[in-house]
């Protein structure tokens, strides 16, 4: 009987194309390991320190998660774009246009797991070469100066207390650069000091405000 014999065959077929294709959908459906998410960036050293007007790179980061990972800087932390990242390593380049400060570089390093922001991994310094310095400078000209009224110990208006003088620098560089005598001239009811002494007081800010 011909129908039976072409209905064997279907099955037959149907067997052959069929359970392949069962067994590979099987296999689709078998959970892959889930890739992990970006985790521990560490540079190391986490600092560095650039002599303005040269460059200066970090070295290549450490992390764990699920490659690849691509890098970028959360914000850009200095205006002229002077610091950037390499995307593939990680590692952070000053070039030699940055300006004079201090950087905390915040990392955001990415795969297809998800987006991980590293707030403030690196830091980055970029000073002169020999900077006019607070305390060999800048302390024994307001010790000598001011300090018979800014008196240390306490007072709001203590300049010898660095984090103060650093934070009123502008005021104090515009108080001084006053004539002698006139209002808010300092130091007050005293002589104005010298073009080089207020020089000097320029000159530290110019430099970045260096403590030591
Ligand atoms: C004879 C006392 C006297 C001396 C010396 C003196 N000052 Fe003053 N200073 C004052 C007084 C009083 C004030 C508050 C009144 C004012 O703001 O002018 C003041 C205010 C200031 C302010 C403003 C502070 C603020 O909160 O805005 C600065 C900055 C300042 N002095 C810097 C200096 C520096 C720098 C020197 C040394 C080069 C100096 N002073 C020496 C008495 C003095």
């Amino acid at each position: 009987m011909k129908i039976p014999q072409l209905s064997l065959l279907k099955r037959l077929a149907f067997i052959s194309i069929a359970l392949p294709l069962l067994i590979i959908s099987c296999k689709h459906e078998t959970v892959e390991p889930e890739i992990e998410a970006p985790s521990n960036l560490v540079y190391n050293p986490n600092t560095m320190s650039v002599i303005k007007g040269t460059s200066m790179s970090s070295n290549t980061p450490s992390i764990s998660g699920g490659t690849p990972i691509t890098y970028s800087l959360s914000t850009i932390p200095n205006a002229d774009n002077a610091i950037t990242i390499n995307q593939t390593s990680g590692v952070i380049t000053a070039d030699s246009t940055a300006s004079i400060g201090t950087y905390q570089i915040t990392v955001v390093a990415k795969n297809s797991k998800s987006s991980v922001t590293f707030t403030n991994v690196f830091t980055i310094s970029v000073g002169v070469a020999n900077p006019v310095t607070f305390i060999a400078k800048i302390k024994p000209l307001i010790t000598s100066n001011c300090s018979s009224c800014h008196t240390p110990g306490g007072s709001s208006l203590d300049f010898t207390d660095y984090t103060r003088a650093k934070g009123n620098i502008n005021t104090m560089i515009n108080r001084i650069n006053r004539a002698q005598g006139s209002g808010g001239f300092m130091p007050q009811g005293g002589t104005a000091l010298s073009a080089a002494n207020i020089a000097l007081f320029e000159q530290w800010r110019a430099d970045g405000l260096v403590e030591n």
